[in-house]
């Protein structure tokens, strides 16, 4: 400001302009505050060099840039990577992002060559290429650690294969099954949100280096070649989709949600089972916690905040989603907040699935309680509807009915189905036999249910079988 009739009188000789009063900062100040991304796009840099190698070694057998050059180029990325690898690399806000920040030091320690890295290249493309890198990274890395928590889930499934516990409908007891079975109803949704992260994968698996800014390159560069190097299967086909689309980010994060609903609900199940009330399972102190007030306690924590991260991942779709609708073509710098969100999320899934491999390895279950709970609440009623079905060749629904006569019975006698005299089934129906008997325990109940799939020991030991096979 010259005009000092325009300045207020508290601005007046701070150099601030007129509205600066309530503002710490400049305006340049302000602009390179919510511009800068330095601190958290760092975590791009080996995917950074990466790019970087592959564009300078085109670059050199397409005679773009002489190979004396290059090779400098690629000596002074090699020292950066040391200083990277080290933390001795000096991060600068100046330098806006992981980019600019390397481009920078290069210049530094190898002088004006620097600069003909940046030939046929764009920040556009180049953070395309290194998103991408990084995300394929993190699926890879979420299918690893989905198949050993589905190992750690068939362990325990093999060893608890025949233990009893209830089945639930509406969290109320329904039918016995195999506490092995239970557990391998996680394996089968973790094995889908495995293979989630590998389709995901297979679709980002296109390189968009060499769309640069937006248009493509006049150079002659080999867009093939820098594929290849990569590790990907092709170049992207459309320079402007090239620098403008993240659906592979929102893809992976979309295999992130639907995986961190399965571990809540996983964790839910632990939290309700380690309660004095179910009593189905005990966690070491490895992953439990006490209270402060409450000497008694022995809180799942870890289960509980992986229950609660789904918050944070889910919340990472709908952040990236609302970003990029809506955004013209091609690049736009609101694509810059898509970093954020994905790191967090993949941080949080991470943790999330190593906490709960730990958790089901660390897990003893009480299989006398689970046991006891498998035949509470006239578990077994069905069983009964089925063999009056079988044996004496009543329609469904009429079975139905009598069986419900029957537990009313037990009910107000206070007893268990097959505690019940054959005297007091037979004048629920007088073509009852003592047969019966023999299908009102949940080990039978369990065992009948051979149908494939079901959770009969023996099925569920072809489907632990199958699985060891598949993971192997
Ligand atoms: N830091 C930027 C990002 O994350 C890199 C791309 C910048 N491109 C640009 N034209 N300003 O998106």
């Amino acid at each position: 400001m010259t005009d000092n009739a325009s300045k207020s009188p508290a601005a007046n000789g701070q150099g601030q302009a007129m509205w600066g009063g309530r503002f710490s900062a400049k305006p340049a100040e302000l602009m390179q505050a919510i511009n800068v991304s330095i601190g958290f796009d760092k975590r791009l840099w080996a995917q950074d060099l990466a790019g970087s190698r592959a564009h300078a070694r085109m670059l050199i057998s397409q005679g773009v840039i002489a190979s004396s050059d290059g090779e400098e180029i690629l000596e002074g990325l090699a020292r950066i990577e040391d200083e990277l690898a080290t933390g001795s690399f000096p991060f600068r806000d100046e330098y806006e992002d992981i980019h600019m920040n390397i481009e920078a030091r290069l210049r530094e320690l190898i002088g004006p060559t620097a600069g003909r890295l940046h030939t046929a290249r764009s920040r556009n493309d180049q953070v395309a290429v290194d998103f991408r890198l990084w995300v394929r990274d993190a699926a890879d890395r979420s299918a690893a650690q989905l198949a050993e928590l589905q190992k750690a889930l068939l362990a325990q499934a093999e060893t608890y294969a025949d233990a009893l516990m209830p089945g639930f409908t509406h969290l109320q007891p329904a039918q016995p099954v195999t506490f092995g079975h239970h557990l391998m109803a996680y394996v089968e949704m973790f094995g889908r949100d495995a293979s989630r992260f590998r389709d995901a994968r297979a679709r980002m698996n296109e390189c968009p280096l060499g769309a640069a800014a937006l248009a493509g390159s006049p150079f002659p560069i080999d867009r093939h070649q820098t594929a290849a190097s990569l590790g990907f299967d092709r170049p992207t086909a459309n320079s402007l989709d090239s620098v403008s689309s993240r659906d592979f980010a929102l893809e992976a994060l979309s295999a992130a949600s639907i995986t961190a609903t399965h571990l809540s609900r996983l964790a839910e199940e632990i939290v309700l089972w380690t309660t004095p009330m179910f009593g189905f399972i005990k966690l070491t102190d490895a992953f439990t916690t006490g209270s402060s007030i409450m000497p008694q306690k022995k809180n799942p924590d870890a289960a509980e905040l992986i229950r609660a991260k789904v918050g944070r991942i889910l919340g990472s779709l709908t952040t990236l989603t609302v970003v990029m609708k809506g955004l013209p073509l091609a690049y736009s710098k609101d694509m810059q907040e898509d970093k954020v969100p994905t790191f967090e999320a993949f941080d949080a899934l991470e943790l999330s699935l190593l906490a709960m491999a730990g958790m089901i390895a660390d897990l003893t279950p009480n299989t006398e309680k689970m046991a006891q709970a498998a035949g509470a609440g006239f578990s077994t009623a069905t069983d009964l509807a089925d063999w009056l079905v079988r044996e004496l060749n009543m329609p469904f629904r009429d079975a139905h009915h009598v069986t419900g006569s029957a537990v009313k019975a037990a009910e107000t006698k206070g007893v268990d189905l097959a505690e019940l005299s054959l005297a007091e089934f037979q004048a629920i129906d007088p073509r009852i036999t003592d047969g019966v008997y023999a299908v009102l325990t949940p080990a039978a109940s369990a065992a009948s249910r051979m149908s494939y799939g079901g959770t009969a020991p023996a099925q569920v030991r072809a489907q632990i079988a199958r699985w060891k096979e598949t993971l192997a």
